[in-house]
C-alpha cells in the first residue's frame, strides 16, 4: 500500500475515531506478533509446525497432557520473554478513564491486561490462567493464575488433585457464556476495528459482521487481506503497531 493513499485512509480512520462515543476493538495474534509471540497462521505460524487438533483440543489433552504442558510451557516461555508493544499500549491507553473503549481479544498472551488494558473481554481465555481437567470438579471450573516458568511437572488441580489444563478455549469447546455475552455488546459502537486477526476463527470473526449489522462503522488493520477485508467499510494492510501508533498521534493533536 503506497504511503500516501495509506496516510490517507489512516486520516479517515482517525476522523471517526474523534467523532464515536462507543469504539470496540477486536485484536488476534497479529498484534502481539512485534512483542515476538508467534502467530497461528501467519509464516512463522505455530499451525504451520504443529497440527491444532494435535495440540488445541481436550481429547489431545486426554490423549497426552504431558506432551500438551510441554508445548504450553513453550509458549510461556516464549510470551514470558514478550513485552507489550506500541499497540497494546495505544488500546490501554484508550480503554482507561471510561467507557469510551472495549478491547476484545483472542489472544490469551495476556499482554493486553500487561499493557494495563480496562474493559478487556478475553474471548480465548489465559494461558497464564489453569483450571481443572475433569468435568465434575466444580472448584476446578474457577480458573487461577499460574505465572511459573518453567512450569515444574505436570500441574494439578489443588481441589480434586486431577491433572490442570490451560484456561484456554480449545477448539471445539464453547466460550464462556459471559465474555460471548461481553463481546456481542461490543458490536454496539459507532466505530468497530479487527486488528491483527486472519478473521477465519468463529465466533470471533463474526463480529465485524455483527458490528456492521448494528449500523458501526467498520474497519481493519492487517498485514495481509482476510475475509473481513471485503466486508470493513476501510481496510488497512499494515503493521498493526505502526498504524494504532499513527492514529493515537493524530488523535492526540
Ligand atoms: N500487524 C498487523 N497484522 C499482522 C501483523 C502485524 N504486525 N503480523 C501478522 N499480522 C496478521 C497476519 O497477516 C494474520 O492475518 O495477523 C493475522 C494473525 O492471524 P492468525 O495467526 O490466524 O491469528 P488469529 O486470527 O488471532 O487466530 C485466531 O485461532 O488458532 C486459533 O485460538 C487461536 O485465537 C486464535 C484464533
Amino acid at each position: 500500500m503506497d504511503r500516501s493513499n495509506l496516510m490517507g485512509l489512516v486520516t479517515d480512520l482517525a476522523d471517526r475515531l474523534r467523532s464515536a462515543r462507543r469504539i470496540s476493538v477486536l485484536t488476534g495474534a497479529g498484534v502481539s506478533a512485534a512483542s515476538g509471540v508467534p502467530t497461528f497462521r501467519g509464516e512463522d505460524g505455530l499451525w504451520r509446525r504443529y497440527r491444532p487438533e494435535d495440540l488445541a483440543t481436550a481429547q489431545a489433552f486426554a490423549r497426552d497432557p504431558a506432551l500438551l504442558w510441554e508445548w504450553y510451557g513453550w509458549r510461556r516461555e516464549t510470551i514470558a520473554r514478550c513485552a507489550p508493544n506500541a499497540a497494546h499500549e495505544v488500546l490501554a491507553r484508550w480503554s482507561q478513564g471510561g467507557e469510551r473503549t472495549t478491547v476484545v481479544t483472542q489472544n490469551v498472551d495476556d499482554l493486553h491486561l500487561k499493557a494495563g488494558t480496562e474493559r478487556l473481554v478475553r474471548l480465548h481465555g489465559s494461558i497464564w490462567e489453569l483450571s481443572c481437567s475433569i468435568g465434575c470438579c466444580e472448584a476446578g471450573r474457577t480458573a487461577w493464575r499460574d505465572d511459573r516458568v518453567p512450569m515444574p511437572g505436570l500441574p494439578r488441580c489443588p481441589h480434586c488433585d486431577a491433572p490442570a489444563r490451560p484456561a484456554v478455549v480449545w477448539f471445539g469447546e464453547m466460550l464462556a457464556e459471559a465474555d460471548l455475552r461481553a463481546a456481542v455488546q461490543a458490536t454496539a459502537c459507532d466505530v468497530f476495528l479487527t486488528v491483527g486477526t486472519s478473521s477465519l476463527v468463529y465466533p470471533a470473526a463474526g463480529l465485524v459482521e455483527q458490528a456492521r449489522l448494528n449500523g458501526a462503522f467498520t474497519a481493519e488493520i492487517n498485514a495481509e487481506a482476510t475475509p473481513a477485508t471485503a466486508i470493513v467499510d476501510l481496510a488497512i494492510q499494515a503493521p498493526a503497531e505502526l498504524v494504532l501508533a499513527e492514529l493515537d498521534r493524530l488523535l492526540v493533536t
